[in-house]
């Protein structure tokens, strides 16, 4: 198969073009390395299987040449993370919500299958666990701008949706939740990079609000055979299904266990909701995935520990000396 992997030079989406070039397929990117780099994707530059094209998935007249020529689409570009969509309010629900109708329109235009990365965030302030496809989405006020992200994934999951029940594409949208590796930047308000770099560094561990808060994590090579097994499995069209490890803590035990883990001499801080991200912030407390629909679709669910998932994600940054 031809897969175009829209935000390939990203986190997920570099790994995800590793194991696909890894089973025989051949790999299209497009990035515009807003929040990506060619340095993820550098060793897979001169695969024969491998091409890329630094460009925006905004650009319609090249997203219809690629995906023309593709037999399928796994949609991953789009603002990410909490403190760059905060940074960025209107750029990143232009990407999220036009980018996505482009990738679907053009995917419709030529029947390719096309997978839509939506985002554990949609779900809101839940505080029951686990969180299933069909529960109630409970969103704070339109001025808190941290719903955008989740509000712009949602219209992505609608059009989606929509484009299943009217023109039966065949579509899958995909709810990550946090989702854990190399190549994750700390950049953009992702906790776990962030958290690992203060470790190393012997600089104070931030831990932004109280730290009750609890979150599950996901390795990131357990998320890419989900996308695999999902885009092969023949199954699941019209379909949301999350994609997340179950394990939960709370971020102030996570801090404590990295710093454990990194043999760290890291004191662990707590800084107000409003110092991190400013006024009229609003955390979700809660959130933790039922994979019982990934399962049954793919026979597959995350299975790395959350201890294995951190050693090794200490042993990148390390590595790359932080
Ligand atoms: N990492 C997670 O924990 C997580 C959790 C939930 C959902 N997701 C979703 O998974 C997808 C991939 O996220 P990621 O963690 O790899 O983040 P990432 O920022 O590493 O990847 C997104 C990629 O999209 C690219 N991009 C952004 N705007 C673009 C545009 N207009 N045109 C072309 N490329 C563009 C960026 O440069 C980047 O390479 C996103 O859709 C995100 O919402 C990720």
């Amino acid at each position: 198969m031809k897969i175009l992997v829209t935000g390939g030079a990203g986190f997920i989406g570099s790994h995800l073009c590793d194991l696909l070039i890894s089973k025989g397929e051949e790999v299209v990117v497009i990035d515009d390395l807003s929040t990506g780099s060619l340095e993820n994707i550098a060793h897979l530059n001169s695969h024969p299987r491998f091409e890329y094209h630094v460009d925006t998935i905004l650009n319609t007249d090249l997203m219809d040449l690629l995906i023309a020529k593709c037999d399928c689409v796994v949609h991953l570009a789009a603002a990410v993370g909490v403190k760059y969509v905060l940074e960025n309010p209107l750029s990143s629900i232009e990407t999220n919500i036009l980018g996505t109708e482009t990738a679907l329109k053009t995917a419709n235009k030529y029947g390719k299958k096309i997978i839509v990365a939506s985002t554990s965030e949609v779900y809101g302030k839940h505080m029951h666990a686990p969180l299933k496809e069909d529960d109630n989405l409970i969103y704070g006020p339109p001025s808190t701008m941290r719903w955008s992200y989740a509000a712009s994934k949602l219209v992505d999951e609608f059009t989606a949706l929509a484009y299943y029940r009217t023109k039966k594409l065949d579509t899958i949208i995909i709810r990550c939740f946090n989702t854990i590796g190399p190549r994750q930047t700390g950049l953009y308000g992702m906790v776990v990079p962030r958290f690992i770099q203060q470790a190393l560094r012997d600089d104070p561990i931030t831990v932004f609000g109280d730290g009750t808060q609890t979150r599950t994590f996901t390795y990131i090579d357990d998320v890419t055979t989900a996308i695999y097994k999902l885009l092969t499995c023949g199954k699941g069209a019209g379909e949301v299904v999350n994609i997340g490890g179950t394990e939960e803590i709370t971020i102030a035990d996570l801090a404590k266990k990295i710093k454990e883990l990194a043999n760290s001499n890291s004191e662990i801080v707590f800084i107000p909701y409003d110092k991190a991200y400013g006024k009229d912030f609003e955390d979700m407390m809660r959130r933790v995935p039922s994979v019982e629909k990934l399962q049954a679709l793919t026979g597959y669910a995350p299975e790395t520990s959350l201890d294995e998932i951190l050693l090794k994600t200490i042993e990148y940054f390390r590595a790359k000396a932080y």
